[in-house]
């Protein structure tokens, strides 16, 4: 089975370390949650595991083979795939042609992207939504289209920056039950989210960053019930309160 590792990667980044000296472990197949307060290196963790940041020091891996120099694109290929924060669709196109582009980028025959783009939209529960235009789609359909422009790849490994932000309870819902989809393909996820009661639905282990450092990793019952985590929390996003 392989595994994405970073090891102690550290960031200089608009004058104060992003990250210091941060290491992190997913297996394929597993399912991880990345927290912490704003501004913690969350977002900048993402950057250097998915190749759009090259850390000041540190290596990333997967197993024996080096991605650290290695550019988005590169990484894609290798399986290693991420969408951004506030991510957005082009809003011109369909839902079905967006999902299309993701699975276009897999440099496969037109048959391989129709038939791809076919089976994450039944899985995903986006069937009836096929031709509509992205333009105005609710925030939870749009989040789940996102997410499906990203499995059309068959990324190894996908991170995923805040998906739930923004979404309504009903919605947070329905996209926990397109990540299981995507991990019934074993595709293993990092996912950034304040949302901690979807973090405890979704994840099994979690990693906590707070002022660029490591501050914990456990299961995720471990990490919610560590004073260590709940009081880095405090001042901004109640852990206890989801
Ligand atoms: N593009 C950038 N330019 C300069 N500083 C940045 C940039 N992105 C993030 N930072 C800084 O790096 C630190 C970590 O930010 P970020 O990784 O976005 O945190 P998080 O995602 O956990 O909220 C913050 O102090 C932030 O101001
Ligand atoms: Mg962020």
């Amino acid at each position: 089975m392989p595994v994405l590792h970073c090891s102690e990667v550290s960031v200089h980044r608009g004058g104060v370390h992003a990250l210091r000296g941060v290491s992190l472990e997913i297996a394929a197949g597993e399912a991880v949650g990345l927290i912490g307060p704003n501004g913690a290196g969350k977002t900048t963790l993402l950057d250097v595991l998915s190749g759009f940041l090259p850390p000041g020091s540190g290596e990333v891996r997967i197993d024996d083979r080096h991605l650290t120099k290695l550019d988005p694109g590169r990484r894609a290929r290798l399986g290693v795939h991420r969408t951004f924060q506030g991510s957005r669709l082009f809003t011109g196109l369909s839902v079905q042609e967006n999902v299309q582009l993701g699975a276009l980028s897999l440099g496969v025959d037109k048959a391989e992207v129709v038939r791809r783009t076919d089976e994450l939209l039944g899985s995903l529960e986006l069937e009836g939504l096929r031709h509509r235009r992205c333009q105005g789609l609710p925030q939870g359909v749009t989040q789940r289209v996102v997410l499906a422009r990203a499995l059309a790849t068959r990324p190894q490994f996908l991170m995923l920056d805040e998906p739930a932000a923004g979404l309504s309870e009903v919605e947070t819902e329905e996209f926990e039950q397109s990540l299981r989809a995507a991990r019934a393909e074993g595709t293993a996820v990092l996912v950034v989210e304040h949302d901690m009661r979807f973090v405890e639905s979704v994840c099994e282990r979690a990693y906590v960053l707070a002022e660029g450092s490591l501050l914990f990793q456990g299961s995720v019952q471990e990490t919610f019930a560590s004073p260590a985590v709940q009081a880095a929390y405090l001042g901004t996003t109640d852990v206890t309160a989801a």
